[in-house]
């Protein structure tokens, strides 16, 4: 299976930091069997476009959106809405957003299939805090997550969804979760998905790691079994250091 690297900017570059970013990206050497996506704040999807003209590698995300076509939502954005700058991927449910906006799980389920039946694929992050880790709570929380996230999405298809495991502890800590713990949580996440959509997406449904992921450790994550991909945040505000992500997860 392909693997898949996502650049999370978070709240930085507006347009015009954007479109230099995007610029500087595509002059990079990347590896052509992955799939890198750059998650982008709304406001700099049009200028991010621009930058890459009718090229799909990187593919461009959003960050958020919101469950509804169109309507009195004062502040919100739908899937159509993204769609018309060639978005082809979002993510819903960041950690960011449960804890500091008290995005539900709820909600995230909304938009996951919004965005789906608008055709976008959704990257769906799920993962526990730290003081529920300590309580012995972490595969409980994510089951949950898991659950409310997919039951209304359809398993496979070109939009098919992706589950992003970003433990929140290891979120911009600089203090990962060891490979072979993301590996664990992967197995869990992987059999609810067998539970919800059938046994044969188990190993189908492309589940990444995200927290603290950089040049350097990238390799250990999309080497280990079980582990598609990675999300990336502070490694990937750069374009020459993401490219040097991008180049390490994919052997020469
Ligand atoms: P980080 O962020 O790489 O800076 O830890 C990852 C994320 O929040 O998606």
């Amino acid at each position: 299976m392909r693997k898949v690297l996502i650049a999370n900017w978070k709240m930085y570059y507006g347009p015009v930091k954007a479109g230099a970013w995007v610029r500087a990206f595509r002059r990079e050497r990347l590896p052509k069997d992955i799939d890198i996506s750059i998650a982008v704040p709304a406001v700099s999807l049009a200028a991010a476009r621009a930058s890459l003209g009718r090229a799909t590698i990187p593919a461009l995300a959003a960050q958020n959106v919101f469950w509804e076509k169109e309507g009195a939502y004062t502040g919100e954005i739908s899937p159509s809405m993204l769609l018309e700058f060639g978005v082809s991927v979002c993510i819903v449910g960041h950690s960011e957003r449960r804890h500091i906006v008290g995005e539900t799980d709820e909600m995230v389920g909304k938009k996951a299939a919004a965005l789906q039946r608008a055709g976008i694929a959704p990257v769906i992050c799920v993962g526990e805090t730290e003081a529920q880790r300590k309580k012995g709570q972490a595969t409980k929380v994510v089951r949950a997550q898991v659950e409310a996230a997919i039951k209304d999405l359809k398993p496979d298809g070109k939009f098919a969804a992706i589950i992003a495991y970003e433990p929140v502890w290891a979120i911009g800590t600089g203090k990962p979760c060891r490979p072979t713990d993301a590996k664990e949580m992967h197995d869990v996440i992987r059999d609810v998905v067998a539970k919800i959509w059938g046994a044969r997406y188990r190993d189908d449904v492309r589940v990444i790691y995200g927290g603290s992921v950089n040049e350097r450790n990238v390799t250990e994550y999309v080497t280990t079994t079980g582990i598609d991909g990675a999300l990336v945040g502070s490694a990937s505000l750069d374009p020459r250091i993401f490219a040097l992500v991008c180049r390490a997860a994919v052997p020469a």
